[in-house]
């Protein structure tokens, strides 16, 4: 059965370009609920281990250089069906064959550049979002206390 829970990075370009609230503002439509979300930066021995399973690709170097650019926004997101929806959300890869509408193609500018990272299975979307967050930090976010004159 497929989880409901995925992790999320907005990157270094995106949050530059101040494209936070916009990014978020497509997550919330989609039917997400952030259920953890902080702003942070990688270090290189953290990006270089996040992206461990790219070690040795052309673009590793890239990749780990552009992820310690700038501050990125984390966050784990929940709704059924998660990271399948997520992906198709977020588009491909590249943001030139990303489909109208989807983030990458509104906040992306290249394959470095692609404004967003997206958990590709259940397994990896619960190792990432650990690498982030501790258990505490994942908060049901649908809870509100009732207030005496409630
Ligand atoms: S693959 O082959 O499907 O595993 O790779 P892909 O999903 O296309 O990309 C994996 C991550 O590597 C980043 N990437 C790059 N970074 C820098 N330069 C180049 N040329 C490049 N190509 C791919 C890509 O943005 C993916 O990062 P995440 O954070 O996973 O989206």
């Amino acid at each position: 059965m497929a989880g409901n829970r995925t992790f999320t990075i907005i990157k270094p370009n995106a949050v530059a370009n101040n494209n936070i609230g916009n990014i978020c503002a497509m997550i919330e439509k989609a039917g997400f609920r952030i259920i953890a979300m902080k702003m942070t930066y990688l270090s290189r021995s953290d990006a270089e281990k996040f992206y461990y399973v790219h070690k040795g690709r052309f673009f590793f170097r890239n990749l780990y250089l552009f992820m310690t650019s700038g501050p990125i926004v984390v966050m784990v997101l929940e709704k059924e069906n998660a990271v399948e929806d997520f992906r198709k959300l977020i588009g491909s890869t590249n943001p030139e064959m990303a489909a109208e509408g989807t983030i990458r193609k509104l906040y992306a500018q290249s394959k470095t550049r692609n404004a967003i990272h997206a958990s590709d299975s259940d397994e990896n979307a619960a190792w990432e979002a650990s690498f982030f967050f501790s258990d505490k930090e994942i908060i049901d976010t649908e809870y509100c206390l009732p207030l005496p004159e409630d």
